[in-house]
């Protein structure tokens, strides 16, 4: 096995082996969940066979409810939908809790049993007035009737494997998993105060070993060589899903357009809410985007000049932001203003009003993630 992958393997497991020597309720199906989402991440985007791992983490877990929520994770894995809401729906109906009662009704929406998932969320909600893994669930149903099939993990893939850029710097690493997606050739520069580091990585790519910096944004781009980190002038692509707050975005995008060249691309996470209580600056649901939103309707007015496009990719859109210039200083000239003028901007209650301000592509099918790339590949 991959000694990259085992590390996050080994990481996750001596976890859950720790939480259920503790026999901590809290956090084992957390940690089930976060180790099955791995394997099965590994499976799909790197075509690594994990059945022995899963076979490890089966054995390493007892009770019957346990084993199967992992089966229900395993078989949502291979693609087996109704075997994970029956396994899932067992798991629940052994063991009552809150927690896997919302891991059946996420499978349920996961699915596509969408009518039966709002029909159970009533129920839950009657049972568990204020209870926001359930909102959660109540948000991932509409994500599941309004945006599309694939994920912003699915194309982030799709342009490692198939435009595989040079320089990749992401802002926001978290459990490592988009970063996990970096293909061998790429330097990739990876940005974030908390998890920045490897051994701290759920996720590791298989094949890269990026560089990591444990600091914010701010700090990287008013500390460190920036072009010494990417070995070149320019990066290829950069990836903001950093802290979700407007003027943040703004001052990432006006850091990183400094470093952009003539085909480099800015991926902006985040810029399509669901709903406007998951939307707003200070964090209220735990499902949540912030305020990066506003940095679409920003750029299109500030800086026409900019090509942009947002995709309805689960769970909370994905902007695409081409033709940079790092010679304009537009934006950090009237950083303050704007961000004012900005700040006082509501979000559209209506989705096509919403879709309209965002700059959303809603149809998939004229979508082609290939005009976004250099002919030939990249420099
Ligand atoms: C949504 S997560 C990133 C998810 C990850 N990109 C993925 O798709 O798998 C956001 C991360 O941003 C980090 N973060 C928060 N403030 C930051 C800042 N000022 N600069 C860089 N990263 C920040 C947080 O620590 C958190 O890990």
């Amino acid at each position: 096995m991959n000694a990259n992958i085992l590390t996050g393997f080994n990481y996750v497991s001596g976890a859950l082996r720790y939480a259920l020597q503790l026999d901590n309720h809290e956090i084992i199906l957390d940690l089930l969940k976060l180790l099955g989402d791995m394997l099965n991440f590994y499976r799909k985007y790197w075509r690594v066979p994990v059945d022995k791992l899963y076979e490890d983490a089966l054995r390493t877990v007892k009770r019957p409810e346990e084993r199967l929520a992992l089966a229900a994770i395993e078989a949502f894995g291979r693609d087996m939908l109704e075997a994970a809401i029956c396994f899932s729906e067992s798991a629940s109906a052994i063991n009552p809790e809150v927690k896997y009662r919302v891991e059946y009704l996420s499978f349920l929406i996961r699915g596509g049993r969408i009518e039966q998932a709002r029909q159970f969320l009533e129920t839950l909600g009657a049972q568990f007035p204020g209870n926001q893994s359930i909102s959660d669930e109540q948000f991932a149903c509409s994500v599941a009737e309004k945006f599309w099939a694939y994920d912003y993990y699915d194309l982030l893939a799709e342009i490692h494997s198939r435009h595989t850029p040079n320089v990749y710097l992401e802002i926001g690493v978290a459990t490592g998993k988009s970063m996990a997606l970096v293909k061998q050739s790429t330097t990739a520069v990876g940005i974030d105060p908390s998890t920045a580091a490897r051994e701290m990585l759920a996720y590791l790519s298989p094949e890269n070993n990026p560089q990591f910096y444990r600091m914010t944004s701010d700090d990287f781009f008013a500390n460190q060589d920036v072009e010494k980190a990417m070995g070149k002038r320019h990066f290829d692509v950069a990836f903001i899903d950093g802290l979700h707050h407007f003027d943040q975005v703004l001052r990432d995008f006006i850091n990183l357009e400094k470093f952009a060249g003539p085909s480099s691309l800015i991926l902006i996470h985040d810029c399509l809410p669901i709903d406007r209580r998951v939307a707003t600056k200070e964090r209220a649901t735990l499902f949540w985007t912030g305020d990066v939103w506003r940095i679409i309707p920003c750029l299109q007015t500030v800086r026409p000049d900019l090509e942009i496009v947002t995709l309805p990719l689960p769970p909370s859109g994905l902007a695409l932001v081409r033709r940079m210039n790092p010679a304009s200083a537009v934006l950090s000239r009237h950083y303050s203003d704007i961000v004012e003028e900005f700040e006082k901007m509501g979000l559209p209650e209506s989705w096509e009003d919403r879709c309209e301000l965002l700059a959303v592509n809603s149809d998939q099918s004229a979508f082609r993630v290939d005009h976004f790339f250099p002919k030939g590949g990249w420099p």
